[in-house]
């Protein structure tokens, strides 16, 4: 087959900068949907891919789980960090999470940790979030009348609710926070360990390692009923999950559950602040509530991509795609597919229905999205009425990823009862 051409709107994909600058990401999302929705991208130090950018194309292929699969191209890195990260799996000590993974073994590693989304577990948790959601407002208060929202509120607030879950002292809270940042930050200066070389991130994963390798011991000897408890002593085919899967597992609920939470709340408030009437609407009634997180969680669309690879050739609308190519499921433009959303540029707190894709879809549907609804539930029950007044108090600004991004400081004013 001969080499695909590219469309220079393609590139944004391919380039972390791009999701920093929302209007640049957005118009090239746009015309791509329009005009190149199975588009070829092919942009060093990445190899290449095809960007998959319509809602319906998105869905069709992560329907399709044996055609396209995880493995070996879970999401998008560097092609140097791709073949650093094969090299450490083939050596026993690299990162295996569930989204690494395809049937049949992801689905019988995904429930080892699927029982703790179940409802009950959901209802005994929601007591805690509602106690740390007045907790971050309080603070709000405490500190008002300007602060970092980002910074001050929507990073710790989901930090604790999942370190909670998985029942890690909070004195190692500090600890847990700097490492999610520098493993999903990787991209933007003001996370990223040193200089933010392969080799720095390899230490931040080993770190991650070190200290879960830790736990799980503690937890084997001494099961205490938390997440880490069912991870550590969690069961596939009869075996206990390897090292590499167990610490896997571990990095995946601390790193997943963290910075996409913090992302979308932290949206959300944005797009509350820059659409007042919105945010007036939801105040008088808070039974609007749920479809307001729906949306906050489609609007800040906080995980960017996944990635796909076919097994076989096949075509998706008309495009050919080869065998071993790899696919890569734009979910921000996804959520903005005029085909599936009216005004989809609109922020909508009683948007209904709201198909969205922020939590993926299928086999791999994320694992957290029941806790990461009730949080930004809790927080924003808690916010809105006590809310007098809130406005910007300076730019906010976006990092630069490929992958999980959003908010990095959201400077605001307010006054709170
Ligand atoms: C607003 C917050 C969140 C967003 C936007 C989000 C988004 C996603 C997405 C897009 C996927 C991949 C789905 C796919 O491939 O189809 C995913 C998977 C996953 N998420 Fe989340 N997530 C959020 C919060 C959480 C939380 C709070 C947790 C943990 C408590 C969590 C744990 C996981 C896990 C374990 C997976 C892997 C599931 C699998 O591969 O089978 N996520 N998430």
């Amino acid at each position: 087959m001969s080499t695909p051409t590219m469309d220079p709107a393609a590139k944004v994909l391919a380039d972390p900068t791009a999701y920093a600058d929302d209007d640049r990401l957005h118009t090239a999302l746009t015309h791509l949907r329009a005009n190149n929705p199975v588009a070829w991208v092919d942009n060093p130090p990445y190899r290449p891919f095809w960007a998959i950018t319509k809602h319906a194309d998105i869905m069709a292929v992560e329907r399709a789980n044996e055609l396209f699969i995880s493995e070996p191209r879970p999401l998008l890195s560097t092609a140097a960090a791709d073949d650093m990260a094969k090299e450490q799996l083939e050596a026993g000590m690299g990162l295996r999470t569930l989204i690494h993974m395809d049937d049949p073994h992801h689905r019988k590693v995904r429930q080892i940790g699927a029982d703790w989304s179940q409802p009950k577990v959901m209802r005994d948790l929601k007591v805690r979030v509602d106690e740390l959601a007045k907790r971050y407002v309080d603070k709000m208060a405490d500190i008002g009348p300007e602060c970092d929202f980002v910074t001050d509120v929507a990073v710790d607030f989901p930090l604790y609710v999942i370190m909670s879950l998985l029942g890690l002292p909070e004195s190692d809270f500090g600890r847990m926070h700097a490492l999610t940042q520098e493993m999903f930050g990787g991209d933007d200066d003001e996370y990223k360990r040193d200089s933010g070389s392969l080799e720095d991130q390899l230490a931040v994963l080993l770190d991650f390692f070190t200290y879960f390798s830790k736990l799980t011991a503690s937890r084997r000897e001494q099961p205490t009923g938390d997440l880490a408890s069912t991870i550590a002593n969690g069961k596939v085919d009869g075996e206990p999950l390897s090292d590499v899967d167990t610490a896997s597992y571990y990095v995946i609920v601390a790193s997943a559950g963290h910075d996409t939470t913090k992302d979308a709340i932290s949206g959300g408030m944005r797009a509350l602040i820059d659409n007042p009437a919105e945010m007036a609407r939801l105040r008088e009634d808070p039974n609007l509530m749920p479809t307001a997180v729906e949306e906050m969680v489609r609007w800040s669309t906080p995980v960017k991509e996944f990635m796909r690879t076919a097994t076989a050739d096949t075509t998706l609308r008309g495009v050919d795609i080869a065998e071993g190519d790899s696919v890569y499921l734009a979910y921000v433009s996804g959520n903005r597919d005029e085909e599936v959303f009216t005004d989809p540029f609109r922020f909508d707190v009683s948007r209904d229905p709201n198909k969205h894709v922020a939590f993926g879809y299928g086999v791999h549907f994320c694992l957290g999205a029941a806790l990461a609804r009730m949080e930004l539930n809790s927080l924003f029950t808690e916010l809105i009425p006590r809310l007098e007044f809130i406005e910007l108090a300076g730019a906010p600004e976006l990092s630069a990823t490929t992958f999980v991004g959003g908010l990095k400081h959201l400077p605001i004013r307010y006054s709170l009862r």
